[in-house]
């Protein structure tokens, strides 16, 4: 059976019991501080566990896409060298909300896999739940057992501890115990020899879990305890490459249809062979593993970056890189070409793969561009680091500045120096590495102090949507201290006018007026946890009174001119661009907004002009705002309401509509378009490889803006001796500027000509080199002009040039091919060790490198030293 039938099988069983079938929620999660990416069926269920949602339907069935690589859950180290483990995968799963429980998930879940799957029942092991004697004290799963034991010989039941058979999503949140399932796909020979049974859950690739069934019956709560959810769930998850490495009855998931295609290609387009030799076979696991998690990452929207969620890719994609790099030779990007086929295998079940392939195909060659540019300019520097060692052990803080400054990874320093017969100083690495570790932690540290809660109010309101003030009390409050922004105190109310930063748009500031009249201002809004915090610098003097809360108006109306004008630039964009054209990032400032969004080339300036000109005449058209409050997904989407990233099953979305402009939102907005007054482009550039950004202005911003102009305008008049057409002018005087540049030119090469040929007079010949060191007045491009000319004209010649331009100091050494071999000299080493005297460094190659430095001081000294390298 081919993947995609088994994936159906799986849903059409569960419809059939009366489940709907919903779509997998993205990879990426937004808005949760506890999880970066989605590592389980659950996830998108977890508000209906905690009995916080009320879902539509209490049985649902899915194949949600999931990435392991963070947090509780990592298995990227394991990742490629055995070959069960992945960092993206799916996971088949059959939920009860507060409807069935045990009896039908244990039931259906064997008839699944014997009935429809055929999977011969004595490879089948159960295990359950044996119960803790830990703080958290917890009875065995008597139930769960009875029940298996209905269906299964008692052989094939065995019990399991807390870490395999009570599952937890992370520190916090829904919980219970497990039963999980596992396959034994070993032959008879070796199923005679040893009993599957003490095979289970020991790391064996033959013997693996394919499905846990969790009982979803407590919370853990942010202080360690478990409370009882007020109803009982069922959340059960199957790997699905792992059902299909069974059902296609192959040893490892990388050998079922869906690895095998990217397998091929990978060995197509790298002339590898997989299945032959492990190290090979490692890397071609790593690579075909990887891709899956870039690619579907970057179609959820997430793009490989320096922080966050985006590092996390970035350092998927890089350890793909490096494998290819070291064991298949890969000099050139080749990853982006796996996209293609990955597109063929998977779109149909997951559209946006198709969708974005052209922004994914890019994203991953540029990253590839950039990381062997990096690997390429790590070997130069290692190998300077080597000629210059005096032991074999290399010296673990070179190491570590290798790996932090220039990216470099330090298990492929490892390697290289075993390949060269030397060590690694791994002590002296680490410690470098924890000071590192240290002095980030310490400058990003925050204390929070526990929180002081005034009133059980769980639910806070936001009004801001409809007022700027209103009487709140205080919930809660806590003081936490940063070195970024020193002792500040976080504010909860029962309601709140503060809109709180999010969906790109920035925090609400404003005040409290107490009732003696004294206000404390509210520095920024922000969301934790479905909680608005209030960020002040001091705290109310009364804190069981109640306070007007005021936002501040002025900065409040120009941020929601901003956001509207960024839906109505997404619409002209669209419209004029064409609908490939999709919301990577918004910032919505009151000052200014900034939209990313993918397109596959510079916007031109005409069309730049005609997006502003789509959007003014929205503006002057002043619609009407019409808002949508909690409105089913599925009504907005019929609507025309642009589905944004991170929307989930069940929830209820806000929408905003300006004339054809309809988009998923929680911001805030004008009440009709005019309010805008104006809308200006600042810039226009790209972000990434097939995302461009527009940075851009509205309202008072835009007046401020002409007005500035006009002044800039009035001064170049000014300066142009009053000229009537300024245009006219500054051509004259480009004119004359081009005509007078190319006099200088002509000029400069007289000049270094006779320069050449008086330096050519000077070259002394020392133990058989052609050598000279000097002073040039040059700057850096002459200077290398005539070191290449000067030795085109002689073999053996070792030139040592310096400069002082603009203050600073350069150090140009240019050594002859011939010598660099035959002397084993290097130009790097030589301005390396004379930047010192002119207070720099540099780098280059062999036969050419550079220096800069800040004390042209030093320049006659390292003009002198020159001579040393030639003893
Ligand atoms: N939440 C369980 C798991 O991830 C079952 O779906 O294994």
């Amino acid at each position: 059976m081919k993947s995609q039938e088994i994936r159906s099988k799986f849903l059409e069983f569960f419809k059939e019991k009366d489940h709907k079938i919903v779509a997998s929620a993205p990879m990426v999660v937004k808005d949760d501080p506890t999880l970066m990416f989605t590592n389980a069926g659950m996830n998108q269920f977890k508000e209906f566990f905690l009995g916080n949602t009320e879902p539509k339907s209490s049985r649902v069935t899915d194949s949600q896409k999931c990435l392991r690589v963070s947090g509780k859950h990592n298995d990227l180290e394991e990742v490629g060298k055995d070959t069960y483990h992945h960092t993206m995968f799916e996971m088949l799963g059959n939920w009860s909300f507060g409807d069935y429980f045990k009896k039908e998930a244990i039931e259906w879940g064997w008839e699944f896999l014997v009935d429809v799957c055929k999977i011969d029942k004595d490879s089948l092991y159960v295990t359950v739940f044996e119960g803790s004697r830990d703080a958290d004290k917890l009875e065995q799963d008597t139930e769960a057992l009875n029940l298996w034991k209905n269906i299964v010989p008692e052989s094939q039941i065995l019990f399991g501890n807390k870490k395999d058979n009570f599952w937890e999503m992370g520190d916090q949140g829904p919980c219970g115990p497990c039963s999980e399932i596992h396959v034994d796909i070993r032959s008879a020979a070796e199923k005679a020899k040893v009993s599957g049974a003490s095979l289970v859950n020991q790391d064996h690739p033959q013997v693996v879990e394919i499905w846990n069934l969790v009982f979803m019956q407590y919370n853990r709560k942010a202080n360690g305890q478990l409370e009882s959810l007020p109803a009982k769930h069922v959340d059960t998850g199957m790997g699905f490459e792992r059902l299909c490495m069974v059902m296609q009855n192959v040893q490892s998931n990388y050998d079922t249809d869906v690895f095998t295609p990217i397998i091929r290609e990978i060995e197509a387009i790298t002339n590898s062979t997989y299945a032959k030799d492990e190290k090979i076979d490692i890397a071609i696991r790593v690579i075909a593993d990887h891709i899956r998690a870039v690619s579907f990452s970057i179609a959820d929207g997430q793009l490989p970056s320096n922080t966050g969620a985006g590092y996390v890719i970035r350092r998927i994609l890089r350890r793909a890189i490096r494998y290819g790099f070291t064991f298949l030779d890969t000099k050139e990007p080749f990853m982006y070409r796996l996209v293609k086929v990955l597109c063929d295998s998977m779109g149909a079940a997951f559209p946006e793969l198709k969708s974005q392939r052209q922004l994914i195909e890019n994203v991953i060659k540029e990253e590839e561009h950039s990381f062997l540019k990096t690997l390429d300019q790590g070997l130069v520097l290692l190998d300077t680091i080597i000629s210059n060692a005096n032991s074999k052990e290399i010296d673990g803080r070179k190491a570590f500045e290798l790996y932090d400054t220039y990216g470099f990874p330090i298990d492929l320093t490892a390697l290289i120096l075993n390949e060269r017969g030397l060590s690694l100083d791994e002590k002296g690495f680490d410690v470098a590495m924890q000071e590192q570790k240290k002095r980030s932690r310490s400058a990003s540290e925050i204390s929070k102090e526990d929180w002081t809660v005034l009133l059980n109010d769980s639910e806070q309101e936001f009004v801001g949507y409809d007022t700027l003030e209103a009487n709140v009390k205080l919930v809660k409050y806590r003081k936490v201290t940063s070195k970024k922004d020193g002792e500040q105190y976080q504010l909860v109310f029962n309601l709140t006018p503060f809109y709180a930063e999010g969906g790109g748009q920035v925090g609400d500031k404003g005040y409290l007026e107490q009732s003696n009249g004294n206000v404390v201002y509210v520095l920024d809004t922000k969301r934790e946890n479905n909680e608005i915090i209030h960020f002040t610098k001091d705290l109310p003097a009364n804190r069981t009174e109640v306070y007007k809360a005021v936002v501040d108006e002025k900065q409040r109306r120009r941020t929601e001119a901003n956001h509207t004008a960024t839906h109505l630039l997404h619409q002209a964009l669209r419209e004029v661009l064409g609908t490939h054209v999709e919301q990577k990032g918004s910032a919505v400032h009151s000052k200014y907004l900034r939209f990313d969004f993918s397109h596959f080339s510079k916007v031109s300036s005409d069309e730049l002009r005609e997006v502003e000109n789509y959007v003014n005449s929205r503006i002057e058209g002043n619609l009407a705002l019409e808002e949508g409050r909690n409105i089913p997904m599925q009504q907005a989407i019929d609507q025309g309401a642009m589905a944004l990233f991170g929307e989930k099953y069940g929830d209820a979305v806000r929408t905003i509509r300006f004339g054809q402009s309809i988009e998923l939102c929680g911001g805030t907005h004008v009440k009709s378009t005019g309010d805008i007054w104006h809308f200006k482009i600042k810039s226009e550039g790209a972000v990434a490889s097939g995302i461009r950004r527009i940075e851009a202005i509205t309202s008072d911003a835009v007046k401020d803006f002409y007005s500035e102009n006009n002044q800039k305008l009035s001064q170049v008049k000014d300066i142009l001796n009053n000229a009537k057409d300024p245009v006219k002018a500054v051509t004259a005087l480009q004119e004359e500027n081009a005509k007078l540049k190319k006099e200088i030119e002509g000029l400069l090469k007289d000049k270094a000509k006779n320069l050449k040929g008086d330096l050519l007079n000077e070259i002394k010949t020392i133990n058989g080199i052609d050598f000279l060191a000097k002073k040039v007045d040059l700057d850096a491009s002459g200077i290398k002009d005539l070191s290449f000319e000067m030795g085109s004209n002689k073999e053996n010649l070792f030139l040592l040039l310096a400069a002082e331009n603009d203050g600073k100091a350069l150090l140009s050494c240019y050594i002859s091919k011939e010598l660099v071999a035959s002397k084993e000299l290097s130009a790097v080493i030589v301005v390396r060790e004379l930047g010192k005297y002119i207070q720099g460094g540099g780098g280059g190659q062999p036969f050419f490198a550079t220096a800069g430095g800040k004390n042209p001081g030093g320049i006659a000294e390292a003009v002198e030293k020159a001579q040393g390298y030639l003893v």
